[in-house]
């Protein structure tokens, strides 16, 4: 039998990282590249100093973290997730999935067990996307899903790039980002809804994604004055937006219950008390269990925004920079999975990933697996995110199971 994790270390190190980027809620502010993600990093750094792992870097920040097996040279099985957050960001999005690996690592220290395979432990970078579009960054740039220049071009609201973000927090390595020739890639995350709880199952096995497709809408209409300027001579992009955005909700309500969309990002010039505004930019997402109903979502998107455009007299350009899914993952890993569960009794319940994960990216290089744990109310990218320490003990210790198992 494989040894048991320690559920207080991997429920004190997960309350300790949440010290780093507290919000006034009691959630957790790390955006990608932030002083509070280089001081998160840096802390996983130190935890991992006395486990002897060899760290490397790559260019795009994504940290690596390698354990030797007895096979030197055999591939290494590959697992972790993300320590960034978003704004309203929880303490379990992504930590969870990082420290559990953690959480490996040092069990098997403590054990003295030495596994066949090498393996390694990754922290992404800018899993969230919120600072810096897209989503999924660090993973994209490894998988060669974007290129190294297009990604350290990319600029925040205030107009600092990725470039100048991962110099300023010392996080730009040495590697040139390129797959690491794993045997397999296995991510820990939270479920971010309210399935398993529902269903009281203890671990969930996904077995794929929805597909997702991102847009930037930029409206522009024409400047003028809010007073002189009569009803029907104005183009007002902040107005055309404002249809935009429930149009957007009323297309995910149609496409419900597998379909989801929501406008997030608004951007709006002069932003002048006393000013049509001229230009509004928006970011929005459709996405859709089934990859044809995302595409027709965005099929609809693009004729109400046809409408919308004409009636008003604006243009409506559409960027649409970025997409994920469908996914599948490894029906192999995911029995191993179930397997691993099943000896420790405990249940599990299939289901599709709504969100976007690391792992979508690495399920293109590799053989990869998802397993969730319950999140307590569904409840996510919210300081009231909550998952209990018997929970996420339990998904840690499934995770060890079955690297033991795939590093044999
Ligand atoms: C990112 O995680 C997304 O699902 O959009
Ligand atoms: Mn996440
Ligand atoms: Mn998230």
């Amino acid at each position: 039998m494989t040894p048991s994790i320690n559920a207080d270390r991997l429920w004190q190190s997960i309350l300790e990282l949440a010290r780093i980027g507290p919000t006034s809620e009691g959630g957790s502010c790390r955006l990608a590249l932030s002083v509070e993600d280089k001081e998160a990093r840096a802390l996983l750094l130190d935890w991992c100093r006395p486990l002897n792992l060899h760290f490397e870097q790559d260019a795009i920040g994504n940290m690596f973290l390698s354990r030797k097996g007895r096979m030197d040279t055999a591939a290494a099985v590959a697992f972790g997730s993300h320590l960034d957050t978003v704004p309203t960001g929880g303490r379990f999005d992504g930590t969870v999935g990082v420290l559990a690996g953690l959480e490996v690592m040092r069990t098997l220290h403590d054990a003295n067990i030495t596994t066949g395979a090498p393996l390694e432990l990754v922290n992404w970078t800018n899993e969230e996307g919120s600072r810096f579009r897209p989503a999924m960054m660090g993973s994209r740039v490894h998988a060669a899903n974007m290129s190294l220049e297009a990604a350290l071009a990319i600029t925040d609201d205030e107009g600092t790039s990725v470039e100048a973000a991962l110099h300023d927090s010392g996080q730009a390595g040495a590697l040139v980002p390129s797959p690491r020739g794993w045997t397999c890639w296995l991510e820990l995350h939270i479920e971010q809804g309210p399935v398993l709880e529902a269903s009281g199952a203890d671990i969930g096995i996904v077995t794929g994604t929805m597909h997702a497709r991102y847009f930037q809408l930029m409206v522009t209409g024409e400047p003028s004055h809010v007073g002189p300027t009569t009803m029907d001579r104005r183009r007002d992009s902040l107005a055309a937006a404002a249809e935009i955005i429930l149009a957007v909700e009323r297309i995910a309500l149609a496409a419900e219950p597998g379909g989801r969309a929501s406008a997030t990002w608004i951007e709006n010039y002069p932003n002048a008390r006393g000013n049509v505004a001229n230009i509004t930019r928006l970011h929005c997402d459709v996405r859709h269990e089934q990859a044809e109903n995302a595409v027709a979502m965005e099929h609809e998107l693009r004729g109400v925004l046809n409408a919308i455009g004409l009636r008003r007299g604006v243009n409506i350009a559409i960027d649409p920079y970025a997409s994920f899914g469908p996914v599948a993952f490894d029906t192999r890993l995911a029995d191993l999975l179930r397997d691993k569960a099943s000896m420790r009794q405990l249940t599990t319940r299939d289901m599709i990933a709504a969100a976007g994960h690391d792992s979508v990216l690495m399920a293109s290089l590799t053989p990869s697996a998802m397993l969730f744990i319950p999140s307590v109310g569904g409840i996510t990218h919210n300081p009231r995110e909550y998952s209990t320490k018997e929970q996420i003990a339990r998904g840690a210790q499934i995770l060890l199971d079955a690297v033991v198992e795939l590093a044999r």
